[in-house]
């Protein structure tokens, strides 16, 4: 399941495309404007892959799918911006965080080079809560990033929501 749904990040990857202007119009609307500067820095594959995730939440929440968490929806990953690393990086990052622990990944980060871009992958989910919470996003929005790799007894989002969140993300 997890190696599938890498599997195909890594292949959309290699030939970014990114959202349609339709989609990308849509994303201005639910989006305050300093999410929408956050948006604007993550990759083309990631924002396609966020819309269609944003997208499946709204059919499968219906009214209860507001803008907050079509906000977490698609900014739960921004944090990976700080990585800045490519696609055969965050392999090797994922890779390494499944071998050594997520623990290892604070002192990662405190190193250099590419280790250090390894760290701040695997510590995506807070730098990302960090970010969204300098830009003044809703607490649900701050919280789903900084929860949505925790196990579901970690969630403070209403659990309804956090799992049609995480349902849409293996999509
Ligand atoms: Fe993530």
């Amino acid at each position: 399941m997890r190696a599938g749904h890498l599997t195909k990040r890594f292949f959309a990857s290699l030939w970014p495309s990114g959202p349609s202007s339709t989609s990308e119009e849509w994303v201005r609307s639910v989006l305050s404007d300093d999410e929408h500067e956050l948006w604007r820095r993550m990759s083309r594959a990631d924002r396609r892959h966020a819309v269609g995730v944003a997208r499946r939440v709204e059919r499968s929440l219906g009214d209860e799918a507001t803008k907050p968490v079509l906000a977490a929806a698609l900014l739960h990953d921004v944090g990976k911006v700080s990585a800045g690393l490519g696609t055969y990086g965050r392999v090797v990052a994922t890779l390494a965080g499944a071998a050594a622990g997520r623990s290892m990944a604070d002192a990662w980060t405190e190193g250099k080079g590419f280790t250090r871009k390894v760290g701040l992958y695997l510590r995506h989910p807070d730098l990302g809560g960090d970010m969204l919470a300098m830009a003044g996003s809703d607490a649900l929005t701050v919280s789903w990033a900084r929860e949505h790799h925790l196990p579901e007894d970690d969630w403070t989002v209403p659990p309804n929501v956090a799992r049609a969140l995480k349902a849409a993300d293996h999509d």
